[in-house]
């Protein structure tokens, strides 16, 4: 989602929809403003695109509007509806709300809410914010009050903007792990989720941190702690980013932000998903359907990767057999389907024709399907009995990246659900697994920086390769065919991913010295016998480059480590040194990273 709001001499709504055209590279299904005009606080939203409401704002009288909020929406809760889009309302019509983020408590505040007798026209989380602070209007009386009093209350992750009919000229907003700054300018302020949005009028920007407010008027801001409204003290930074380093929040490429992004992918494809009080994994979207008996996974390329992955935790953790197949052969296959069977799609765009037909095949044969796709409303979303969202953001990069990873995550969840339910997994071994989940996007933030590092020097190196074997064993085998995936897709490399110990069978006959070895060798009980595939690899003169954790003891040209989590946790930075490897090896050899030759994002034809 995107966030612009502004504060000015200028009419404002002919601003907001610049910004909001600027910030459409962040996803979009729906888009709305509102502005406050002569008294009265107006606001217009339309589905789709932003010239369906460009379309709408014809019709209204709003060029005396000086201050006013506008939003694109990228679903996360509830169908990109014109019901459903920013900004929304109070029931009193006094305050107009934009939201980027995932309200994790909206049940419960909803249900106390309508306890009270407040009514909810949308089924966005976003509304039961702007119930609440209207609600808290009603008790403390000022709006700043109102309002540490509702981010108090809320539980999740947002930046937030409102204006109030009775606060003309006046914006608040706040963040919480949701990006969110300000634009200074001459006699006007913007407010956005990023700074293309306002690029064209300022490069003065101020970044807000997590637990802070601020109030701003055409002549002034001021920023606040929320925890006890005393004011900040900042200062703005000059940017000197042009619009296309801006919209890729100052990275080379798409592909390498979203790779960066992938500590808070974590964080937002866990949100709401863990009980603070029980540690338990909730799932309330797949509730209703049964524990399967066998579990076919459907998809395709890096999503395909993703249900290979989840095979080996959903056997270990929840004893349920499961078969992963590329949806293309699956949906030839003359299967043997039985009673107890569920079909589980994995779809980054929920649009590809080929897991969209196995979907089909599955339907036909009257098994339930469970859809794990980014797109909300996608025809994947539509055509599954349940779906739950990995709520990465837009991918924007053809080669996939950050939505692997929000995958893992949900399907990592789905096992721990899975294996509670039937009692195969213990309450410990499960709050062991969550609660090192729960501090993955720390670990990986810290992590990731100094492992793009460690893939520039890398790739210097082994630019010249012209092949390269990718190899792993368990968890480290899906990683290795993505990882092999990476560096073909974006770099042209010849690259094969193989489980290590089937090299003997036929890809070791390749290996010499001009034909490097990436292995992915974790510390953990299959590491002598990665160790010993290496030694292979070592006798017939081939180079490897180990990903490995300290103190492993295996045979490499080039130890790449990075910090051990633990079990299957330690895919989280396995997955993002194969990728940094891949982008590495594609910027150094002048390629077209976030625009492949030859590839789709999402392949609709079959
Ligand atoms: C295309 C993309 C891949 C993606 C695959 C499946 O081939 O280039 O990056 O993994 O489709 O896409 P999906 O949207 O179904 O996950």
């Amino acid at each position: 989602c995107g966030i612009i709001g502004y504060a000015g001499h200028r009419p404002a709504v002919p601003l907001l929809v610049e910004g909001l055209r600027r910030l459409e590279y962040r996803g979009y299904d729906s888009a709305g403003v509102a502005y406050l005009q002569n008294k009265g606080l107006q606001v217009v939203r339309a589905e789709g695109k932003l010239k369906n409401l460009e379309h709408c704002l014809t019709e209204c009288q709003h060029l005396q509007a000086t201050c006013g909020l506008g939003h694109t929406r990228w679903a996360t809760h509830g169908l990109p509806t014109t019901q459903n889009a920013h900004p929304h309302q109070d029931e009193g019509q006094n305050i107009a709300l934009v939201h980027n983020g995932i309200i994790e408590n909206f049940q419960e505040l909803k249900q106390s809410l309508e306890a009270k007798g407040h009514h909810f026209a949308s089924q966005t989380d976003t509304e039961v914010i702007v119930h609440l602070l209207a609600d808290n209007l009603g008790h403390q009386n000022t709006l700043p009050k109102a309002l540490a009093a509702t981010l108090h209350q809320i539980e999740g992750s947002y930046a937030l903007a409102c204006i109030h009919r009775d606060y003309p000229n006046e914006i608040w907003a706040a963040r919480h792990s949701s990006p969110l700054l300000l634009g200074v300018g001459q006699g006007e302020n913007f407010i956005a989720s990023d700074i293309p949005a306002f690029l064209s009028s300022t490069r003065d920007v101020v970044f807000l941190e997590d637990g802070e407010v601020v109030r701003l008027t055409p002549n002034s801001w001021e920023v606040f702690s929320a925890a006890d409204m005393q004011p900040v003290g900042k200062t703005p930074q000059r940017i000197e980013w042009d619009l296309q380093a801006a919209q890729k929040g100052g990275f080379k490429h798409f592909m390498l932000k979203e790779i960066m992004e992938q500590p808070q992918v974590i964080q937002d494809g866990i949100a709401g998903r863990i009980d603070d009080a029980t540690q338990e994994v909730v799932l309330d979207e797949i509730a209703d359907l049964p524990i399967p008996g066998r579990l076919h996974i459907i998809a395709c390329g890096t999503s395909f990767h993703a249900g290979l992955w989840a095979k080996y935790l959903i056997e270990e953790w929840a004893r349920i057999p499961v078969q992963v197949e590329v949806a293309s052969e699956f949906r030839y296959r003359q299967q043997v389907f039985q009673e107890g069977d569920l079909a589980l799609a994995i779809s980054q765009s929920g649009e590809t024709a080929d897991t969209l037909a196995g979907m089909r095949i599955a339907r036909e044969n009257n098994l339930p399907i469970v859809g794990l796709c980014n797109v909300v409303g996608s025809s994947v979303a539509r055509e599954s009995d349940g779906t739950m969202y990995t709520q990465a953001g837009p991918e924007i990069s053809v080669a996939s990246t950050k939505a692997m990873c929000s995958q893992m995550v949900a399907l990592l969840l789905l096992a721990i659900a899975w294996g509670r339910k039937k009692g195969t997994l213990s309450a410990e071994a499960a709050q062991q697994l969550t609660g090192q989940l729960q501090r993955l996007p720390h670990t990986l933030s810290t992590e990731l920086e100094r492992m793009r590092h460690a893939a520039q020097r890398l790739a210097t190196q082994f630019s010249k390769a012209r092949s390269f074997f990718f190899l792993g064993r368990g968890l480290g085998s899906p990683l290795a065919l993505e990882g092999a995936l990476k560096l073909k897709e974006i770099s042209y490399i010849h690259a094969e991913g193989y489980a290590a110990g089937e090299m003997k069978h036929g890809p070791i006959a390749l290996i010499d010295s001009e034909f490097p070895t990436f292995a992915l060798a974790p510390q953990d009980s299959l590491l002598p016998k990665v160790g010993s595939n290496l030694q292979e690899v070592q006798a017939r003169g081939g180079k490897i480059i180990a990903l490995t954790h300290p103190g492993t003891d295996i045979p490499s040209d080039e130890r790449w480590e990075v910090p051990q989590m633990g079990s299957a946790l330690d895919s989280f930075l396995f997955l993002p040194a194969l990728q940094l490897f891949a982008y590495e090896m594609a910027v150094y050899l002048g390629k077209d990273v976030d625009q492949p030759r030859n590839l789709a994002k999402s392949v609709t034809v079959e």
